[in-house]
């Protein structure tokens, strides 16, 4: 069946269509990026984002059809994100996305940001099916969930603070590289010394799967003010190299109990951070040695985009969940 999919939680407006069945296939995903307005600010602001999705989303709506080579009429459902993320951002896209398959009789599937994440390897990877174990690392999120079946989910691990992508650009932002630092501190990372500062972990010390990355950061943070007020002049490589160096103790450290508790053989990473190379490296090794079947996203799969929603739609549907006439859009959701 061919679904049209909509996202618009965050700071990227995006339709696709998909083509779900035996196989999986991506007929067009067109993302519309904000990221150079709110770079101006040093981070997203709502308001604008919410601004900038309405002013595209009509547009990007009917490339994504066109591309695809269908109109509306070939499409079976229309699947939109609408939980987590900026409510004034996922308004926009709950609504648009609720005109058009009621104008149309088409049915509506509500779909959940992070399950669309996880969604993004189904069509990368025809293969892969539940039940596995998945990383999520995104801007918002930084989760370790056992994927029971497709619609079915439970997080046996979460952040108590901020989410680890958020961590990296507020790194980057401290060193002045501009919103979102992620991508340039992965960069960075690898022209540096892992070793030249010991920074703390972000895995918690408590027995949980949970991190927290506040206390990271603002070790990071303190270091380099305190290199600032004395007027030395700091490596950043070797910053983003320890820092990374810490990201990656904590990953591993809570995977490790994680598949100790869930023994799955398949392991799953999702989210806009799942482009870092270096986590990349680091999951490869660890599933290697716990002889693990390692999914990963293609870069083209790993930020923001309405593909990995409409992959999630199709199952959704055909596990009979619909969206009504009064589908509301939710800024907090478990997953
Ligand atoms: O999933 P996503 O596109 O949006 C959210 O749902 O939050 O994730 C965006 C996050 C940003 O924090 C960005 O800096 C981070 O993913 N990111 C990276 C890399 N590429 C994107 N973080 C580290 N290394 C990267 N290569
Ligand atoms: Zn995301």
């Amino acid at each position: 069946m061919k679904i049209l999919s909509i996202e618009s939680s965050c700071d990227e407006t995006s339709a696709a269509v998909v083509e779900m069945g035996e196989e999986r296939k991506i007929l067009s995903n067109i993302v519309a990026s904000q990221i150079e307005t709110h770079a101006l600010y040093g981070g997203v602001v709502p308001e604008i984002a919410s601004r900038a999705h309405s002013e595209a989303i009509s547009r990007v709506t009917y490339e994504a059809l066109d591309r695809a080579g269908v109109t509306l009429d070939c499409i079976d459902a229309i699947g939109v994100t609408n939980r987590p993320g900026l409510i004034g951002a996922l308004l926009v896209g709950v609504n648009f996305a609720k005109s058009l398959a009621i104008s149309r009789n088409i049915p509506l599937v509500p779909v959940h940001h992070i399950r669309g994440h996880i969604a993004a390897n189904y069509l990368a990877h025809q293969g892969l099916e539940p039940p596995f174990l998945a990383l999520v690392v995104s801007g918002g999120h930084t989760s370790i969930i056992e994927v029971r079946d497709y619609v079915t989910f439970n997080t046996v691990g979460r952040t108590k603070d901020d989410a680890m992508g958020e961590a990296f650009d507020k790194v980057a932002r401290v060193m002045g590289i501009p919103y979102p630092g992620g991508a340039e501190m992965d960069r960075l990372a690898a022209l540096g010394d892992p070793k030249a500062f010991n920074f703390p972990s972000a895995a918690l010390n408590d027995g949980s799967l949970d991190f927290s990355f506040s206390g990271l950061k603002t070790n990071v943070i303190n270091v380099l003010h305190n290199m600032e007020q004395k007027g030395m002049p700091y490596p950043k490589e070797d910053i983003a190299a320890s820092f990374t160096a810490a990201v990656m103790g904590s990953v591993e450290k809570k995977l490790k109990a994680a598949v100790n508790e869930y023994p799955y053989k398949r392991l799953v990473l999702a989210g806009g951070v799942s482009a870092n190379s270096h986590l990349r490296a680091c999951l490869k090794t660890f599933a290697d040695k716990h002889g693990m079947e390692l999914f990963v996203p293609p870069l083209s799969l790993c930020g923001d985009n309405a593909a990995m929603i409409g992959a999630q739609a199709y199952y959704e549907y055909i596990n009979g969940v619909r969206g009504e006439s009064s589908l509301n859009a939710f800024a907090v959701s478990d997953t």
